[in-house]
């Protein structure tokens, strides 16, 4: 018996389909917003609209767990509008947004101003919340008000949040860690970087280099590490951001081993630039944690071939130019926009051959649904999935400026680069939200908060009797003297 027909509402005809696995051709017919059939040409459905791909590769959109989007509070360097623009074009159909906006995302109350600010989105999206040193009384109304994952901010950058103590930490991931929920690390450990940057202040260093200086990979590795504890601990998944160091794959992969549930990703500047680039790009250059040396992108890029490192995000972090080019390099702002760019930047690598368009989507799409929940639903081409679709032209040839960027915030260390591998559509649930290297406008507002596919239970039962929660409620020792 053949399934009832159906009038799709649109077929993408002629592409190739690309999994983590593998490549094949292949028609995609889509409806109401979901992957309705992949196959031949000849299973397809009508249409109301039919679109020729021939010659292009059907990638499912990047998922960027790591994007800061300043809305509200610093909407001169970017907002939802032009940032989930940023992520239409370059090919990213969900973003997870950073908490760092002002006001932080520290509580409900600020968790729902920020879901209305993101009611413009083109893309969908993801809220995190904050874990700090001052709103651990807030965590379990932020799980229950629908957060999508939390961030906590080990060392300092920009918003100048107060890094938590370990002592905070240590209750934040135990309230944190039954929701299944991850958190995100900024894993640089403040005190040491605090220290050198003082150090480094009184003698008189003041030049790009100088960032390095103040923040060596002992201070990612040791936050890595730390937070790896408490995170086997507590039984809390977290997830390293912008891996930037050889020195913090060793305790991200001895994490691994052990069973802790840890993943880990980075960012195109930190495989793509080295120390070499500071002089040529000065404070432009400057992203916290710092870009390394050669020998640091080297073996991140091997830690991303074997798994160590999960996935690609970009720390999207768009500042004006004033603010980016500042002399001293202490003054001038940590960051720079990634969203519309990273597509273009990795595919530019799958054309020099230092990564399979495979990998590329396992990379992009695949591990970043499993880590934070939306898998099956997200990152993947196959029927009953949502419509994310990346529909990509591996022969195309762009030059990255300014001026065709659609972030706010347009000062990149990646100006003038000409890149081969562009998305020249891009589908939110089945709906183009670019098309043909051009913004469509009219879909500011598509964008939904993601949900979690998989409830997630705590990665392994915590300590739980030894959690403050637990002992705060006793049993206290049976009193001592006092009656005799
Ligand atoms: C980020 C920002 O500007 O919000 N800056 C940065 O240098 N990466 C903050 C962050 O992710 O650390
Ligand atoms: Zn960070």
């Amino acid at each position: 018996m053949s399934p009832e027909p159906f009038l799709a509402d649109l077929v993408l005809t002629g592409g190739t389909v690309v999994t983590g696995m593998t490549r094949y051709r292949a028609d995609i017919a889509i409806k109401d917003g979901l992957i309705a059939l992949v196959g031949d040409p000849s299973a397809m459905p009508a249409a109301r609209e039919t679109v020729d791909v021939s010659g292009m590769f059907l990638l499912p959109g990047a998922i960027d767990v790591h994007v800061h989007f300043r809305e509200p509070g610093y909407t001169h360097k970017e907002d939802w509008r032009t940032g989930s623009a940023a992520a239409a074009m370059g090919g990213t159909t969900t973003v997870f947004e950073m908490p760092n906006t002002h006001p932080p995302t520290r509580s409900v109350r600020e968790l729902r101003q920020k879901q209305q600010a993101a009611e413009k989105s083109h893309v969908d999206f993801g809220i995190y919340g904050l874990l700090a040193e001052d709103n651990i009384d807030e965590l379990q109304g932020l799980i229950d008000g629908g957060v999508n994952a939390f961030k906590c901010f080990m060392g300092n950058t920009f918003g100048n949040l107060p890094s938590p103590s370990t002592g905070a930490m240590l209750e934040g991931f135990e309230i944190i860690a039954p929701s299944g929920l991850r958190i995100s690390l900024h894993a640089e450990t403040a005190s040491i970087m605090a220290w050198r940057q003082k150090r480094l202040m009184e003698s008189g260093r003041n030049d790009p280099l100088a960032h390095i200086a103040a923040r060596p990979a002992i201070v990612a590795a040791e936050a890595v590490s730390r937070a790896a504890e408490l995170a086997e601990w507590t039984g809390a998944r977290i997830h390293v951001l912008h891996i930037s160091s050889a020195a913090e794959l060793r305790p991200l992969a001895d994490a691994k081993a052990r069973g802790v549930e840890i993943t880990g990703e980075t960012c195109p500047c930190y495989l793509l630039l080295d120390s070499r680039d500071y002089e040529r790009l000065g404070s432009v250059i400057r992203v916290n944690p710092p870009v390394r040396e050669a020998s640091d992108s080297a073996a991140i890029w091997q830690a991303l071939q074997s798994g160590v490192v999960d996935m690609i995000a970009t720390d999207h972090a768009p500042h004006t130019p004033e603010e980016k080019t500042r002399s001293i390099i202490w003054e001038a702002d940590c960051g720079f926009p990634g969203v519309e760019t990273q597509m273009p930047l990795m595919l530019n690598e799958v054309a020099k051959g230092r990564i399979t368009l495979e990998h590329y989507v396992k990379i992009s799409a695949e591990n970043p649904a499993r880590a934070f929940g939306l898998w099956p639903a997200k990152g993947r081409i196959e029927a009953g999935a949502q419509a994310d679709i990346a529909v990509v032209d591996l022969d195309r040839t762009e030059t990255i400026t300014a001026s065709a960027l659609h972030s706010r915030g347009k000062i990149t260390p990646f100006e003038g680069v000409t890149v081969t591998g562009v998305p020249i559509h891009t589908l939110v649930r089945g709906r183009f939200v670019q098309r043909d290297r051009r913004l469509v406008e009219e879909t500011s507002g598509w964008g939904k908060q993601v949900t979690a596919i998989q409830q997630m239970p705590a990665a392994r039962p915590c300590n739980t009797d030894q959690t403050l929660a637990a002992v705060l409620r006793g049993p206290s020792l049976p009193s001592q003297g006092g009656s005799s």
